[in-house]
């Protein structure tokens, strides 16, 4: 599957992704809907250690912040 930082691409939605996507940066960044990180949850995909420590780094961290790279 492609990740959210692919699709926002795909869709000339502004997301950086300095790191092209290997959980190296900060900058694909997003802020999920209460709905959308509820059902990640579910389905077993939260946030890996490495992408909680890159998260850590993220300006304006939220609760449902996650890594737009790391979500497919
Ligand atoms: Fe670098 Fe997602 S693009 S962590």
């Amino acid at each position: 599957g492609d990740t959210i930082l692919q699709v926002a691409h795909r869709h000339d939605i502004e997301l950086e992704g300095a790191c092209e996507g290997v959980c190296a940066c900060s900058t694909c960044h997003c802020i999920l809907s209460d709905k959308l990180y509820e059902l990640l949850e579910e389905d077993g995909k939260e946030a890996s250690e490495d992408e909680e420590d890159m998260l850590d780094m993220a300006f304006g961290l939220e609760e449902n912040s996650r890594l737009g790279c790391q979500i497919i």
